[in-house]
């Protein structure tokens, strides 16, 4: 296959590059007075604005050219036909699957995955409405009140986004997660329950992840001490594809739930991992969570491109990643609900495209995922956003803002929204020497305090951002907003010629925290260590009078 970097495409777009070098987005906007119709996207639940992005008409269709080189739509149909597109673990990967339970049946191994779907729905949904009504108790007969979800990974991030999004004001139990091995996080969790009143849900995939299972067996074992077997027996359940695993660790078969392992753990929400988000909102609006994502999937696979969101928002990364050098993007939710989206999408991106090999096993030469972070507006515009402004790097920005507000008032949410807008804004045109001059002479500077103050006012602009808009955050929206984002991330990785669907660079550190342990309980030994290692090892022995 010809390399990516020699396709006709991607010379176009390098083209395009050198003929646009120096084309702000001040001028994009003077020479184009309709140009945010032509770049913003969406239908009445979600809206996406490009327009504060560099992309015009013609660099849009230089881009459009990539994604079909890629043969984009060939890989779609992979993905959803559950092709075994992971290939370096032969699996597919079916998560618009788990959310479209009644589709038509769809056999893996002359099994059909949408009637064992179904089967785990069921006995899903017969939990949680028992124990939101109350009929399903702790061992000892009290009302259930709090969920401590153990997980780490994709067993965390998801459930711990949906239900810190959604649950506000929810009438189910509260919901407390654990993913740190750091003690501190369990603690946290037990310390604010009764044990009486408590279900523990372990979940994990392998069962076999470190963190996991020593949180786990710390929470059996406090179980064990308030309620005795039978509390275990009761109130510990399990979310994996390794029941055999779940059973040596105590539970029983009931209590487990299964995964396939078809279902990657950055994309698990929309499977019995997402328990913990069905038990706080209800089986009601985990429902419409699945719903909303069922619907972006339809918006993907059907679609044109060139009005297809996560292909116009994987699009606009490729640009800024492979040709205008950006070195990472920041994510920057208006709304503390969500306040989990930048540490989600660090592993959704990251985890998925973050690689340097690509699907025929070649070392790439050119860069694959954007390395995210972030965190909510407003604090982030006194945290980090002078460097977005004035910084020497720029940084494109994915706003995300919530039209119709939750609890706050009318007032109080445009003054929010008035920011929001205001950032974006503030990025594309900045201010440049003439207006900012005239400012400080309104503000009645002399001459020479505007000489001097005046390289420190001028905001050089000309700094991309795009805003993604959801009307309200309910279950459906949130659906959408996840799903748009993976497909995103499908896209990105199909353009790259990325398998994102493993996760090798995971391993080694772990392998080598296995190896190191015994030399931090029992001492160096000879173990072999470079010289910066073995120095740490003994530092923290030495520090903890070993
Ligand atoms: O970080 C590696 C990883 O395998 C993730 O992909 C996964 O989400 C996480 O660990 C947890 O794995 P498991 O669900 O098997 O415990």
């Amino acid at each position: 296959m010809e390399a990516l970097r020699s396709t006709p495409a991607w010379r176009e777009l390098e083209k395009l590059r050198r003929e646009r070098q120096g084309q702000t987005l001040r001028e994009l906007f003077e020479q184009d007075a309709h140009r945010y119709q032509r770049l913003a996207f969406g239908d009445e639940s979600l809206w996406l604005d490009l327009s504060k992005t560099h992309l015009d008409e013609l660099l849009l269709s230089g881009l459009l050219a990539l994604a079909r080189e890629a043969e984009l739509e060939a890989w779609r149909e992979r993905l959803f036909r559950g092709e075994a597109i992971n290939h370096t673990e032969g699996r597919a990967a079916l998560h618009t699957l788990l959310r479209d339970p009644d589709g038509e049946p769809l056999m893996l191994a002359d099994t059909d995955m949408r009637a064992e779907l179904r089967d785990v729905h069921g006995r899903m949904r017969t939990l949680v409405e028992a124990v939101r009504q109350g009929d399903f108790t702790g061992h000892a007969g009290e009302t259930i009140t709090d969920v401590v979800q153990i997980g780490i990974g994709g067993s965390d991030t998801g459930p711990r986004l949906a239900v810190e999004a959604l649950a506000h004001g929810a009438d189910g139990p509260r919901v407390h997660f654990v993913a740190n091995l750091d003690g501190v996080e369990l603690e946290r969790a037990l310390s604010g329950v009764s044990p009486g009143r408590t279900l523990v849900l372990l979940i994990s995939k392998s069962f076999n992840t470190r963190e996991t299972l020593i949180n786990g067996a710390r929470a059996r074992d406090w179980l064990l001490a308030h309620g005795g077997k039978a509390a275990v027996q009761t109130q510990l359940f399990a979310v994996t594809a390794r029941p055999d695993r779940a059973r040596e660790f105590g539970l029983r078969d009931e209590r487990i739930f299964p995964l396939w392992d078809w279902v990657g753990g950055r994309y698990s929400l929309w499977s019995a991992v997402g328990l913990s988000v069905a038990l706080a909102l209800g089986w009601q609006a985990y429902q419409e969570l699945l719903a909303g994502a069922r619907a972006m999937d339809r918006h993907f696979r059907e679609a044109p491109l060139e009005r297809n969101l996560p292909v116009l928002l994987a699009l606009s990364g490729i640009w800024y990643s492979n040709f205008e050098d950006a070195q990472s993007i920041a994510v920057v939710p208006y709304t503390e609900r969500l306040a989990r989206l930048p540490a989600y999408l660090q592993q959704l991106e990251m985890e998925s495209n973050g690689k340097r090999v690509d699907r025929d096993g070649r070392l790439v030469d050119y860069h694959t995922a954007l390395p995210v972070w972030g965190q909510t507006g407003t604090p982030a515009q006194h945290a980090f956003f002078q460097a977005l402004h004035q910084g020497t790097r720029v940084v494109p920005v994915e706003f995300i803002g919530v039209a119709e507000p939750l609890t706050t008032s009318d007032g109080l949410h445009d003054e929010l929204m008035a920011n929001l807008f205001a950032q974006g804004q503030a990025l594309m045109q900045g201010r440049s020497a003439e207006e900012a001059r005239a400012e400080m002479a309104a503000e009645g500077l002399d001459d020479a305090a505007i000489a001097r103050l005046l390289p420190y006012r001028v905001f050089p602009g000309d700094r991309p951002s795009s805003l993604l808009l959801l009307r309200r955050l309910d279950a459906d929206a949130l659906g959408r907003l996840i799903a748009l984002y993976e497909h995103k991330v499908f896209v990105q990785g199909v353009i790259w010629r990325l398998n994102s669907f493993d996760q090798w660079g995971v391993e080694l550190g772990k392998q080598l925290a296995d190896a190191l342990l015994p030399a931090l309980r029992d001492g160096l030994n000879g173990a072999g260590l470079d010289d910066s290692t073995a120095g740490l090892v003994a530092q923290y022995r030495r520090w903890r009078g070993r």
